[in-house]
């Protein structure tokens, strides 16, 4: 932190506490494979993104991972191909739900760890595609085209593991088998990396074999790098994730816990459920509420990564209206507050737990006092900035003193607002963080 002098106390405590959990960190490496800080750039401005699963565990509507964990057989699952038939599937109304969210880019399920592929799949084993069994509908097409109609950035999840193969459980045991399964997966990136237009982000999830060691340690079956080189040779900036063993453009942490610790410097996402019990469709429901969406969203901010938030849409394809609404209302804040978050980098303040964390852009710092923050003044750290004005985001002016060892700022003695209160400081010169 080249803006702020040593951290002392609470600033310190806070910054140590690091419990961003990245997910498969390790991936190997592949010579020039990685986007350049440009070219990634518009994906960390956007910094707000919807995650969409949706396959044929909706019907049963018991979570993503219902073919593995309820002990139905393979063949009573796929039986589930036949009633797929979404009524209420509308491509457009998931943009439109994104959007009023103030989400920025979106990323769907293509093929979970089922091996169900929402698209026109030839590569795919069996046939086991939306295309050939009772919908009969490419809904890869309909979600691709609705985000490139709407100017929405569309993002792709592939499983590469499909629990289909016994060689993905066995693989020296049935060696050919796992060989397949490399084949599909290959097959099945080319398909969705030439067949759609553009796709901005392709999201791997599990490459690691019989849900054991990292996603690198399986690299050896996948040959990830050759992998992402054909899918970087049909879209050269498809921002990829770190999953398939190739270390990827991005880190990722996944799940609800809270994102506490320092700045971290490097693009990384933060993906986590809205409806806690799973990511696919569940009848079980336990919504995140607006207040906690925003803190999350807020405090994975101001530590320099993205907020991708999943919905379930059920069986006939909807995103359920009460999850829909939740999303209008974490929407109306971004409206109002967005310009402390889009398009913004963390800092130049290294974020305190419960109290508050910055982000900047330019010559403005804003600054996100949380729930925990009582005192009236609120006292920061030293900043090699003149600062010329601060104010409460779209509201008044607000007192402030600054030396060369501290900065201190009066909160509105209006009192604060739920679930932040936004503050916005005008500097001389623009920070300096990258
Ligand atoms: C895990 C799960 C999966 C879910 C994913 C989301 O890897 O296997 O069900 O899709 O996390 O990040």
């Amino acid at each position: 932190m080249s803006e702020v002098e040593t951290l002392t106390g609470d600033e310190l405590a806070s910054k140590l506490k690091n419990n961003v959990d990245f997910q498969r960190r390790g991936g190997i490496k592949g010579e020039g494979l990685r986007l350049s800080p440009e070219d990634l750039a518009w994906w960390r401005d956007a910094r707000f993104g919807m995650f969409i699963h949706w396959g044929l565990y909706a019907i049963p509507a018991d979570g993503e991972w219902y073919l593995h964990f309820s002990g139905i057989s393979k063949e009573e699952y796929a039986k589930y191909a036949e009633q797929f038939r979404p009524r209420k599937f509308d491509a457009r109304a998931w943009v439109r739900a994104a959007q009023d969210a103030g989400m920025r880019y979106m990323v769907l399920t293509a093929r979970h760890h089922d091996g169900f592929a929402l698209w026109d799949s030839p590569a795919s084993y069996g046939n086991y595609c939306s295309t050939r069994t009772a919908a009969r509908r490419d809904f890869v097409a309909e979600y691709t085209q609705a985000c490139h109609e709407a100017g929405m950035r569309a993002g792709l999840y592939y499983s590469p593991m499909d629990w289909r193969f016994p060689g993905y459980f066995k693989p020296d045991e049935f060696p050919e088998n796992a060989q397949l399964m490399k084949r599909q997966c290959h097959g099945q990136v080319e398909e969705l990396t030439t067949k759609y237009g553009t796709i901005d982000i392709l999201w791997y999830d599990g490459a690691w074999l019989a849900h054991k060691g990292t996603d690198a340690d399986a690299a050896w079956l996948w040959e990830p790098v050759k992998l992402n080189e054909m899918a970087r040779r049909h879209q050269p900036k498809i921002v990829i994730s770190p999953r398939s063993g190739w270390e990827g453009d991005f880190g990722t942490d996944e799940g609800g816990h809270r994102a506490a610790g320092p700045i971290i410097d490097w693009p990384w996402e933060k993906c986590l459920n809205l409806n806690r019990p799973s990511w696919g469709f569940n009848r079980e429901q336990d919504l995140m509420t607006r207040d906690e969406v925003i803190l999350m969203l807020v405090n994975v901010v101001n530590r320099g990564g993205n907020v991708l938030l999943n919905v379930g849409p059920d069986a006939d394809g909807e995103i359920p209206p009460a999850h829909v609404e939740r999303l209008r209302e974490v929407g109306a804040w971004m409206e109002r507050y967005g310009k402390s978050i889009y398009g913004t980098r963390a800092g130049p303040f290294e974020p305190v737990e419960d109290r508050y964390g910055s982000t900047c852009r330019a010559r403005s710092v804003y600054v996100h006092v949380l729930p925990g923050e009582d005192r009236e003044t609120l006292p920061l750290p030293a900043l090699e900035r003149k600062i010329l004005a601060c104010r409460q985001l779209g509201g008044a002016a607000l007192g402030f003193e600054q030396s060369a060892s501290s900065v201190s700022i009066r909160l509105p003695a209006g009192g604060r607002e739920a679930p932040v209160t936004v503050l916005e400081l005008e500097l001389d010169r623009p920070v300096g963080r990258a």
